[in-house]
């Protein structure tokens, strides 16, 4: 249990950080080197947004993809393996494989290894017929007339994160992707994934999830509404 003298106020641990900062900057300034070509647009995950595959599932905490270029342009000399111990959504992995290095990772997370795995999938299993299949899915959204739907797993968190008519097409989307080969199921579940936020009544916020006030959910001021609220 945590007393209440243990408690520090948020603004008090963030002076106390940004002193430790100024601190360690004193301390190994003379090692510090600032490289200005490696600019915020360059080094956050916003670089990602103009690459296709790279921008399609919103990691945050992805690396961007010209960031690790240029790292290997300086660094390597184009071969070897690279391993990331930390991979996420595989950033450095592909970046590397599209320079002609080996590349192995490890992720702890699933969503990470679905990305990965998905991304693999796309640059070497893909087939013409799984493309054209994909591209009949895009043109006519067979799934809208799926006699069959199925039943999303839910969480107690996660109750009530899409309104009952997503709910349903969502099911059907689920259902009508059975049909398909596995690869083409791998595509179109991480298609759904990149637009799974989008079409809820939350948002990842940190740690935390927000929620539309269309939810029902009270959330104070953390609420949000956004509008207009996308369709499936
Ligand atoms: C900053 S992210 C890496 C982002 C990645 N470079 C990219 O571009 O997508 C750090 C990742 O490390 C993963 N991670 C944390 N602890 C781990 C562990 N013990 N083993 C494997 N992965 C871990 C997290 O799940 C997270 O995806």
């Amino acid at each position: 249990m945590v007393s209440n003298e243990e408690i520090v106020p948020e603004s008090a641990a963030l002076q106390e950080l940004d002193a430790l900062n100024a601190e360690a900057e004193q301390r190994w300034k003379d090692k510090l080197k600032v490289d200005a070509s490696l600019t915020r647009s360059l080094v956050s995950f916003q670089a990602n947004k103009s690459r296709a595959i790279y921008r399609w599932y919103k990691y945050k905490e992805a690396f961007s993809a010209g960031l690790v270029e240029v790292l290997l342009g300086k660094h390597t000399n184009g071969k070897g393996l690279l391993l990331d111990p930390f991979a996420g959504s595989g950033t450095a992995m592909f970046a590397a494989g599209t320079q002609g290095m080996e590349a192995e990772g490890i992720e702890l997370l699933p969503i990470g290894q679905t990305i990965i795995d998905t991304k693999q999938i796309i640059d070497w299993e893909l087939e013409r017929a799984d493309v054209e299949a994909i591209s009949v899915w895009a043109a006519t959204a067979p799934w809208k007339d799926s006699t069959e739907c199925r039943q999303l797993h839910e969480l107690r968190i996660t109750k009530g994160a899409y309104p009952p008519d997503t709910v349903v097409s969502l099911g059907k989307y689920l259902a009508a992707a059975e049909r398909e080969n596995k690869r083409v199921q791998a595509v179109l579940q991480f298609a759904l994934l990149c637009i799974l936020e989008t079409i809820s009544y939350t948002r990842k916020d940190g740690q935390y999830l927000r929620w539309d006030h269309r939810s029902g959910r009270r959330q104070g001021e953390k609420g949000f509404q956004q509008r207009p609220h996308p369709e499936f």
